[in-house]
């Protein structure tokens, strides 16, 4: 706990803790595995070019495997693949029996449709939950791949036994990895759930006044520091997603990252609230190692 939110009384939302908590059933999980005599999950993680966010990303997402026992393996393009080499490359993880989940780090060069790639991971593989097939077995209700950043934050509010039930949820965002299936599993009759959502997007109007009356408010913007406490409803929940570099001479790296929160502004409003770094960032890639572990144990389904 921070002194800052000591001092308002707010919960300090640590990804930290509820990703180790994640991270720790799935290393209990794999030592049982190994014990019985059986291979570990393995995730196949394909990076197109060298963004330096996608670079730090999936660097996260290799390292975390490592940490649970999973074997990973990173496939490296230069920015000049063509599509097609791509779609080959990926048919021939869809085909290997030794791997679980395949992920190709967004975003991808211009030459390079991303749907087409996206429709080209086989759905059983699929543990960023984008393929259409599992998109649509989401908004049904029927189990399958959660996209891992919604997924994170459903975890982290099992972890702090946050109450959804009938509350009033804004999403900010609607994009199909973040808001748009964020939306979909807080209206749905989950324990963590049963919420009265409100998408949020570039035309909304009245933005301020909508997130004044949201229990539950997660911004996906990508615009640091926009969310004042202004815009918050007293005792609020508050989950951050934006994860913008911002330049700062005197950070080690030449850059901070930001969310899209003013965290000592709505902390002195908000009941629970997420930092940036050390939140929602964590809590994704403790939903991709939960979906790669899914994709073990469901592969013959
Ligand atoms: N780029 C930003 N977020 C994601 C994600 O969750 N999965 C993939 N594959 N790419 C991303």
């Amino acid at each position: 706990m921070t002194a800052l939110s000591y001092f308002c009384k707010m919960k300090l939302l640590d990804g930290k803790l509820s990703s180790q908590a994640v991270k720790d059933d799935l290393i209990v999980q794999v030592k049982e595995l190994k014990q019985n005599g059986k291979r570990p999950p393995h995730l196949a993680c394909i990076l197109v070019g060298n963004n330096g966010a996608s670079e730090t990303y999936v660097a996260s997402k290799v390292k975390n495997c490592a940490e649970v026992g999973f074997q990973s393996t990173l496939i490296r393009y230069n920015d000049e693949i063509s599509e097609e080499e791509l779609l080959i490359a990926i048919n021939k993880l869809n085909n290997d029996e030794a791997v679980d989940g395949i992920l190709v780090q967004l975003p991808l060069p211009k030459q390079i449709s991303e749907q087409k790639v996206i429709e080209s991971i086989s759905p059983t593989k699929d543990v960023d939950g984008f393929h259409p097939i599992n998109a649509g077995k989401l908004v049904q209700g029927f189990p399958t791949f959660i996209p891992a950043t919604p997924y994170g934050m459903i975890l982290m509010f099992e972890y702090f036994d946050i109450d959804t039930k009938g509350k009033n949820a804004v999403v900010i965002g609607r994009s199909n990895i973040v808001g748009r299936p964020m939306s979909v599993l807080l209206s749905g009759n989950y324990k963590y759930g049963n919420c009265t959502v409100t998408i949020c997007h570039s035309h909304t109007k009245n933005l301020e006044e909508i997130c004044s009356k949201a229990d539950i408010l997660v911004t996906a913007i990508g615009n640091p520091g926009m969310i004042k406490a202004n815009m918050i409803k007293q005792g609020a929940v508050v989950i951050d997603v934006g994860i913008t570099r911002v330049e700062d001479a005197t950070a080690l790296r030449g850059f901070r990252i930001k969310g899209d929160v003013d965290f000592d502004d709505v902390a002195t409003k908000a009941s629970a609230l997420t930092p940036v770094p050390g939140g929602v960032g964590l809590m994704t890639i403790a939903g991709l190692l939960k979906n790669t572990m899914y994709a073990y144990l469901h592969k013959d389904q």
